[in-house]
């Protein structure tokens, strides 16, 4: 079943070949690749190398107009444009999230920072706050060493990561969201093989796989 032609797919794991976050987005990249398959998946691996956080001069630069400004100001508005410009164009987006001292990698909130635009993924109206990014699917693999939806109040409140990344995608115009959690990966090498074999599981059972004939 074609559902949909055009998957971006953002990690910010600092462990690129050992992330957990982008293994399990990984496998329902493969089933949404089996169910698409002239599909075409854009992939931005974020890392402090190739994400700048967002600087005042690029906020000045995306105020002035194009001709005024700098070769360094034309290029920073272009990185940016470039980041929204792949946002706009997927059905589907897939964030590879590890949780990082409670909350999201600073890159994807770089990556973040650099996507929300006034005016152009969200805008302001009488009736308060409208996000443009709309009519996309978005699966968010969340990566944890702990655990933090095992009903523990205390555990509960300090998951800035996934409820932080569920206001701001909402924000953006992103409400068809589903997270897919990979808890316990510090707890030892018992419960992180669950917990990612849960994971495994929830991400097959995410994407619509071709019947056999
Ligand atoms: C810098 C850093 C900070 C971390 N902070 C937390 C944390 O606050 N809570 C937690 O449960 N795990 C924390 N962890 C563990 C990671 O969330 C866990 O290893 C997860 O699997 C990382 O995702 P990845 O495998 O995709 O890289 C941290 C790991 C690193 C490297």
């Amino acid at each position: 079943m074609t559902t949909s032609s055009n998957l971006l797919f953002v990690s910010s794991s600092l462990f690129n070949g050992q992330s957990k976050s982008r293994e399990i987005a990984g496998e329902y990249i493969s089933g949404w690749r089996r169910a698409n398959p002239s599909g075409r998946v854009i992939e931005r691996a974020l890392s402090p190398e190739n994400i700048p956080h967002l600087s005042g001069a690029t906020l000045a630069a995306l105020g002035k107009a194009a001709d005024a400004r700098t070769d360094d100001e034309a290029k920073a508005v272009a990185f940016a444009d470039s980041l929204i410009e792949e946002a706009e164009a997927a059905d589907t987006i897939v964030l590879a999230a590890p949780m990082y001292n409670f909350a999201i990698p600073t890159t994807l909130k770089a990556w973040i920072d650099h996507i929300a635009r006034a005016g152009r993924t969200f805008r302001y109206t009488a009736q308060g706050p409208e996000g443009l990014l709309k009519g996309k699917k978005v699966v968010v693999v969340v990566s944890r060493g702990g655990f933090y939806t095992t009903g523990n109040a205390a555990a509960a409140s300090m998951n800035h990561q996934e409820p932080y990344l569920r206001t701001v995608l909402a924000f953006l115009g992103l409400t068809d969201v589903t997270f897919i959690e990979v808890e316990g990966q510090a707890i030892g090498p018992d419960v992180a093989a669950k917990g990612l074999e849960a994971a495994r599981a929830a991400a097959l059972s995410l994407v619509a796989l071709p019947v056999a004939a």
